[in-house]
C-alpha cells in the first residue's frame, strides 16, 4: 500500500502488475476504472494507461546493447492517439497494409525509418510504399519483380530489404512464424544465395535484410538461441550480399504473459545475452544499423477491456453472465487468434475488487454463437447487473474493427489513459 491508498496487484497475477487498486476500485493511470468508464459514458471501452507503454519501452532501452533501434508494430495496436503517443519514444515503424503505412506516414516518422512486411502486399500498396519512399521487406521473387517493375514505371528505385524466412522451428507459446516445413513470410534463407547472384541492384535499393520469425516467446533462452541463429544466417548472407549490408532488422518476438503460468519474459538475461552475440559478430556488422520490432511487448500489457454486465442466468446448473462485450472486439479473449484450446485472459469484477470470491461463473459476450466466450469457469465476487468485467493483457491484438480489420463489426470506444 502506497500513500495514495492505492495496493499493487503484483501478486495477484503477473499480467495484473501493472495495475492497482483502492477498496473495492479497480485503478488505472491513477484513477478508478469506473470514473474512466463514467467519463467514456459508454461500454465496452478498451482503457490503455501509456505509463506502461513507456515504462516498456524504456526497460528496452535499458537492457538491449546501446544502438539498437526499435519499431513499434502498429498491427498491434493501430489506435492513432496510442500511435501518436508512442511516436515520440520509439524509432520508427512496421507496417503491414495500407491503411498502417498511411497511419504511420502520417505521424511525419521520415520514411526510412517505416518498413513493410506481409505476404501479400497488393500492387497499389506497393506502388504507395515506393511513392513514399519506405523501406518493403521483400517476402517472395514474385514480390522483388513487382517491386522492378513498379520502380521502372514511377521512375524511382525502390528501396528494399530481403526478409529471411530462416526456416528455424521455434518452440513458443505463441504462433509460429517460421517452420522447417515452410512458412508464407519471407524467402526461405537456402534460396537465397541463388537469389543473390542476380538481384537486382540498380533497380532496387537494397538495404539489407529482416527477419521475423518468432511470436510471444517467454523463454529468454530459446529467444537467444533463436537469435543466435539468425545471426548466423545474417554472416553467412552478408558475405554474399552484392551490396555494402546497411542494416538489419532481428524481429522481436518478446512475449507478455497472459495466463496463470506464465512469467515476464527475463529481458535483462535477453539483453545481456544479445550484447554477447553482438561481440561474437564484431566485423561484418561494424557499422550496420540494427534494429528490432515489437509489438505486443510495448502495449499488450498497457490495455484492458472493460464491459458491463447485462444480464445473470442459470441453466443446466451453471451460472451464465451476458456482458455487453465480446469477440467482435476481442477475438483473441475469445481464443480465435492462434489458440489450440482457448483459456482465460486474467479477469477482475473493476468495481468490486476486495470481495470474496463466491461463485464459478461462465461468462459470454453478446453476440448470437458460442464463439463469443469472455471467460469459462472463472471464480469471481456476487456478481450483480451493470458490473464492470475487466480483461488484462487487452492492448494487443484486441480490437477487431481496427485498420487491420479482421471483422467489420462496428468499433469499441477507445480512451488514452493519461498517466
Ligand atoms: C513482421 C512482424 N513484425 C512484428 C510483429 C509483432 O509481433 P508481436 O506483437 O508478437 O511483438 C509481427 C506479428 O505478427 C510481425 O509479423
Amino acid at each position: 500500500m502506497n500513500t495514495s491508498g492505492l495496493l499493487s496487484l503484483n501478486d495477484a497475477h503477473p499480467a495484473m502488475r501493472h495495475f492497482a487498486c483502492k477498496g473495492d476500485e479497480l485503478y488505472l493511470a491513477g484513477r478508478a476504472v469506473q470514473a474512466w468508464v463514467e467519463e467514456a459514458s459508454s461500454t465496452p471501452v478498451y482503457l490503455y494507461d501509456t505509463s506502461v507503454v513507456r515504462s516498456q519501452i524504456g526497460r528496452l532501452r535499458d537492457c538491449l546493447p546501446s544502438g539498437v533501434k526499435i519499431s513499434y508494430a502498429i498491427k498491434a495496436n493501430p489506435f492513432e492517439p496510442l500511435v501518436q503517443r508512442i511516436n515520440q519514444w520509439v524509432d520508427g515503424f512496421d507496417v503491414a497494409s495500407l491503411q498502417e503505412l498511411e497511419l504511420a506516414l502520417r505521424q511525419g516518422v521520415p520514411p526510412e525509418h517505416i518498413s513493410f512486411a506481409g505476404p501479400g502486399k497488393s500492387t497499389d500498396t506497393l506502388k504507395r510504399a515506393i511513392e513514399a519512399g519506405i523501406i518493403i521487406n521483400l517476402e517472395s521473387v514474385t514480390e522483388i519483380k513487382r517491386c522492378v517493375d513498379l520502380g521502372s514505371e514511377l521512375g524511382l528505385r525502390p528501396r528494399v530489404c530481403i526478409r529471411v524466412n530462416p526456416g528455424l522451428d521455434v518452440r513458443a507459446s505463441g504462433m509460429k512464424m517460421s517452420s522447417s516445413e515452410g512458412s508464407p513470410f519471407g524467402i526461405d534463407f537456402i534460396q537465397l544465395p541463388e537469389i543473390l547472384k542476380d538481384f537486382p541492384v540498380s533497380s532496387l535499393e537494397l538495404l539489407g535484410l529482416h527477419v521475423y520469425g518468432c511470436s510471444q516467446q517467454l523463454d529468454a533462452e530459446r529467444l537467444l538461441a533463436y537469435l543466435a541463429a539468425v545471426l548466423e544466417q545474417f554472416k553467412t548472407l552478408a558475405s554474399i550480399f552484392p551490396v555494402p549490408l546497411r542494416q538489419i532488422n532481428l524481429g522481436g518476438g518478446f512475449g507478455i504473459p497472459y495466463f496463470p503460468k506464465d512469467q515476464p519474459l527475463d529481458l535483462e538475461l535477453v539483453g545481456q545475452g544479445l550484447a554477447e552475440l553482438f561481440v561474437q559478430h564484431q566485423g561484418w556488422l561494424d557499422g550496420t544499423d540494427i534494429r528490432m520490432e515489437f509489438g505486443r511487448f510495448l502495449v499488450g500489457e498497457a490495455g484492458v477491456y472493460v464491459s458491463r454486465v447485462l444480464d445473470i442466468k442459470e441453466s443446466g446448473g451453471n451460472t451464465y453472465v451476458i456482458v455487453d462485450g465480446g469477440m467482435h472486439h476481442h477475438l483473441a479473449n475469445a481464443g480465435l487468434l492462434g489458440q489450440v484450446v482457448r483459456r482465460n485472459y486474467p479477469i477482475a469484477v473493476a468495481n468490486k475488487m476486495s470481495r470474496a470470491v463466491v461463485q464459478r461463473v461462465n461468462i459470454c459476450g453478446p453476440l448470437c454463437t458460442p464463439l463469443d466466450r469472455v471467460a469459462t469457469a472463472v471464480d469471481l465476487p456476487a456478481l450483480e447487473i451493470d458490473d464492470l468485467i475487466a480483461i488484462f493483457s487487452s492492448g494487443a491484438y484486441g480490437l477487431t474493427a481496427s485498420p487491420t480489420g479482421f471483422l467489420s463489426q462496428p468499433s469499441a470506444l477507445e480512451i488514452l489513459c493519461q498517466p
